[in-house]
């Protein structure tokens, strides 16, 4: 769907980072944004800051884990602009711990599900029907890289968005099926710049293996660190979010279902899939 001045999207996890930068370039474009993030202040000065620019936007404190959040949500974005065009799936959280499967910590699972996966199917519900009554809009999941090739020890969030490919091919699959012009764009990023990866790169830019080895699971060799250190070292290198934001808006505007921001690192990807297909004998 062409992007244009008059429209309304909702943008989850707006108060910094990729949906922040996401917001940018929808109210650059003349766009009024809802913005929704469970924290506050951040997202009120993120408010602020958009209104003092000239930009229309109302701030809704929401956490995506909570389906009745996510439909107040709804509600006061209909309420406050009286339509919805395109909606933003983009409030994601990491593991708190860096371990093989076999030991990750159950209420990690539960919690990155909960916001990663279930928040996303929270606002396909909660926005999908307003959209369908409209006969037109998009919706934009943010999945990751991660959702198409192994992260070790990164488990959960590797199959949470997995899971959130999985349920926008889905969502596009039923959509055509229905006969109903809605758009679907899954984005899969490699490393963006954001507060989510900052710890990250500080710590690859402190150079010292000793606090590198503290975040990856006991036991490794300093072999291994060195290893996960090389592998670690092209995130220094990232996206700034304002580049990705204008990668999936134009994705968006070309009605791609699938966005691979980062053509660098799509050779992972294509080996996962020649992998697969390689079974086919
Ligand atoms: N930064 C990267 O390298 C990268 C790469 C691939 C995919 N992604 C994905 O992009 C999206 C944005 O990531 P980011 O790097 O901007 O992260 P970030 O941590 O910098 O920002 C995420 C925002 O989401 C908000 N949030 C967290 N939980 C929430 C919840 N339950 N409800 C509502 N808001 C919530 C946070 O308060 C924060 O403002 C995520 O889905 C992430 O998985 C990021």
């Amino acid at each position: 769907m062409i992007i244009e001045a008059g429209q309304v999207a909702v943008v989850t996890g707006a108060a910094q980072g990729l949906g922040r930068a996401l917001a940018a370039g929808l109210l650059d474009r003349g766009v009024s944004v809802a913005l929704a993030d469970t924290a506050q202040e951040r997202l009120r000065d993120t408010a602020e800051a958009f209104t003092a620019g000239g930009g229309q936007v109302l701030p809704v404190v929401t956490d995506v884990a909570d389906a009745a959040a996510v439909r107040a949500l709804a509600s006061r974005t209909l309420e406050h602009f009286g339509r919805v065009d395109v909606v933003v799936n983009n409030a994601g959280i990491t593991a708190h711990h860096v371990r093989p499967l076999w030991q990750a910590d159950l209420e990690d699972w539960r919690r990155v599900l909960a916001v990663n996966l279930l928040g996303a199917v929270h606002g396909i519900r909660a926005f999908v029907p307003h959209l369908a009554a409209a006969g037109a809009g998009h919706v934009v999941n943010i999945a990751s890289l991660a959702g198409l090739m192994a992260v070790p020890f990164g488990s959960a969030y590797c199959a949470s968005k997995h899971a959130v490919v999985a349920i926008s091919e889905t969502l596009r699959a039923e959509l055509d099926m229905m006969r109903l012009p809605i758009g679907v764009t899954v984005v899969c990023p490699g490393y963006v710049r954001t507060p989510m990866t900052e710890g990250m790169v500080t710590l690859l830019q402190a150079g010292d293996d000793t606090q590198l080895a503290e975040r990856l699971p006991a036991g490794f060799s300093t072999e291994q660190v060195e290893q996960v250190r090389a592998r670690l070292e092209g995130m220094v290198t990232m996206m700034e979010p304002d580049v990705a934001a204008e990668r999936i808006i134009a994705a968006v505007e070309a009605d791609r279902l699938y966005a691979l921001t980062h053509g660098d690192v799509e050779d992972s990807v294509r080996r996962r899939v020649e992998g697969i297909l390689a079974a086919l004998g």
